[in-house]
């Protein structure tokens, strides 16, 4: 983990203390209202999500727990704007996103939001540096040159990989993989980074490093973050937890910005809690 001070914060997040405006840097960035998804599973419908309402804070880090099945997923995906609710809205960054069109939404969610999958989701025939530069190659940005070219720089040291620009992904471990994931996620400075399961696929060391880089971009550079998780561990990285249960959001932790980000204090919370 690298602390770079060239790394610039996400798009909108103004470093603390310089622009200190805590009324608009600590605004809601991102609003579920209401949401409800029905699935059709052949002649059966399945309702994934049964009215879940949200709001997180610009430079929060929000982490979501709960069961197989409860509806994490459908949440995060419908929070970031890749499939839509049946009803419900979501507010992204101040625009209703149900009150856009297919290629606007699809503009809205490039630039306000990066992804992390569980399985890593890299192209194997491009390097690392292809990889991490794709969000500008389908922007028909040049990434060779210019100021896409330094940002791309920077989120390889970001996560601690630079030097490794010309190996592919099947000449990286899983842990290389998952950060080229992230590198790829954060190149667009996006306003959210949604997460699922980033650590699901990674052995218990490797998940940490990742989950530190996670807090890192979080707590250093204002990133706002939404992580899916069953892991206490990583979920005690986060400022608040939202348990959700059956489609639903069930509970709501507290943790706060720590330092220590040590799991005890939310296990003992969920313990409580039944969880
Ligand atoms: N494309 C789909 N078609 C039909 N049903 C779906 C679809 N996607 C999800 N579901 C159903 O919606 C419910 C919620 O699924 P979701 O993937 O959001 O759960 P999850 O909390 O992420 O679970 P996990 O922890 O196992 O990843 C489940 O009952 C699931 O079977
Ligand atoms: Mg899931």
């Amino acid at each position: 983990m690298t602390s770079d001070p060239r790394l610039s914060p996400p798009a909108g997040v103004q470093p603390a203390g310089l622009f200190g405006d805590s009324a608009s840097s600590n605004g809601t960035i991102l609003e579920a209202r209401n949401l409800t998804k029905r699935y059709r599973l052949g002649s059966r419908d399945v309702d994934a999500l049964r009215g879940v309402s949200l709001r997180v804070r610009r430079g929060e880090f929000v982490a979501l727990m709960g069961p197989s099945g409860s509806g994490k997923s459908t949440l995060l995906q419908l929070l970031g704007g890749l499939d839509r609710p049946t009803s419900g809205e979501v507010v992204l960054d101040g625009e209703v996103v149900s009150h856009l069109s297919d290629a606007q939404a699809t503009r809205l969610r490039r630039e306000k939001t990066g992804f992390v999958f569980q399985f890593f989701n890299l192209i194997p025939l491009l390097d690392v540096y292809e990889n991490v530069a794709l969000p500008f190659t389908i922007a028909g940005v040049d990434p060779r040159h210019g100021d896409a070219a330094t940002r791309i720089r920077e989120v390889i040291e970001l996560v601690d990989l630079a030097g490794r620009e010309r190996n592919r992904p099947d000449q990286l471990s899983a842990g290389e993989q998952q950060r080229v994931a992230l590198a790829r996620a954060l190149v667009g400075r996006p306003a959210i980074l949604l997460a699922d399961e980033p650590t699901g696929n990674l052995d218990y060391a490797t998940g940490g490093e990742i989950l530190d880089e996670l807090w890192h971009s979080c707590d250093q550079l204002g990133q706002t973050i939404v992580l899916v998780t069953h892991e206490a561990r990583a979920a005690a990285h986060a400022d608040r937890v939202l348990v959700v249960g059956d489609g639903r959001i069930r509970d709501e932790i507290e943790l706060g910005r720590r330092s220590n980000r040590d799991a005890g204090p939310l296990i003992a919370r969920l313990a409580q809690l039944g969880l």
